[in-house]
């Protein structure tokens, strides 16, 4: 059962070049534009996953991030599809899809925060990486966009990057829950680590404004197909338990955290 809303695709727009995971512009059935996140991209649905829930994770430490949606893609649409490339992608991603909702007229982050978000929002955003083990916000690659004079988060795919040992049975060994608990994060190559001296007071506040319930549920977002079976969880229910365990074991430490002198990095 997903928390987000579901809409048809009724039209592939043009794909975005620019992207890694081949994502694409869709409208959809209730009027909506969207960049959508393929199922069939090849990176598997565990990246989805990923953009779902650190997405939700996002919302609820105070920050700016697209409004997400479940893309069902018809294989009709694939038919008429003349690009040949883009007529592969479509069949392999008939189904469940992300949408994420598409913000016209936004533009990358150049290293200038916005009117609108202050050095506390920076360092907000340097916990939720560091919280999900985000390796992906360099200034090669800043994944933040500014909008109406906002920063906006998005591209959370390589986060949580410890599921993709799932398949290979690393839930099921002893101690899965505590490795990633502990494990490090660098956040040398981060496009806003100069903000890095806000962040014990962030992690403060963050501690202070989550609460027990705030991870179920925002796993309870993510849709059944994408949660897939594997070695010590057979169900979505199971697969859900499994990023709670984890996340709420990192949640009890601090060993993660960057710290602006010495202290894990
Ligand atoms: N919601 C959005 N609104 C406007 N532009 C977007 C949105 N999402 C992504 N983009 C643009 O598309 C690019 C690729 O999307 P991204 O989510 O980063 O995918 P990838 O995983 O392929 O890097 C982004 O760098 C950004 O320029
Ligand atoms: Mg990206």
């Amino acid at each position: 059962m997903s928390g987000l809303s579901r809409v048809a695709v009724s039209r592939y727009v043009t794909p975005l070049r620019e992207g890694g995971s081949l994502p694409g512009i869709v409208e959809a059935e209730d009027l909506g534009t969207y960049v959508c996140k393929f199922r069939g991209a090849g990176q598997g649905l565990r990246v989805l996953v990923a953009e779902v829930v650190v997405a939700e994770l996002a919302r609820r430490v105070g920050l700016r991030t697209p409004r997400l949606v479940v893309l069902d893609l018809d294989e009709e649409l694939a038919r008429y599809e003349a690009d040949e490339e883009v007529q592969d992608l479509l069949r392999a991603s008939v189904g469940a899809n992300l949408g994420v909702d598409f913000l016209p007229g936004s533009f990358g982050f150049d290293g200038t925060l916005p009117s609108g978000s202050g050095p506390d929002e920076a360092a907000r955003v340097l916990w939720l990486d560091a919280f999900t083990a985000n390796v992906d916000r360099s200034w090669r690659n800043p994944n933040l966009l500014v909008w109406h004079d906002d920063l906006w988060v998005i591209d959370h795919g390589a986060s949580l990057y410890f599921h993709h040992g799932w398949p290979g049975g690393s839930l099921e060994r002893a101690g899965a829950a505590e490795r990633f608990a502990q494990q490090p994060w660098n956040v040398d190559d981060h496009v806003l680590h100069e903000h890095l001296d806000r962040l014990a007071a962030v992690d403060e506040a963050v501690r202070a404004e989550l609460g027990a319930d705030d991870l179920p549920e925002v796993l309870a977002q993510v849709p059944d197909e994408w949660l897939e079976p594997v070695p010590g969880a057979r169900t979505p229910a199971e697969v859900r338990a499994a990023y709670v365990e984890l996340l709420t074991a990192r949640l009890a430490t601090r060993a993660w955290l960057p710290t602006a002198v010495g202290g894990a990095r």
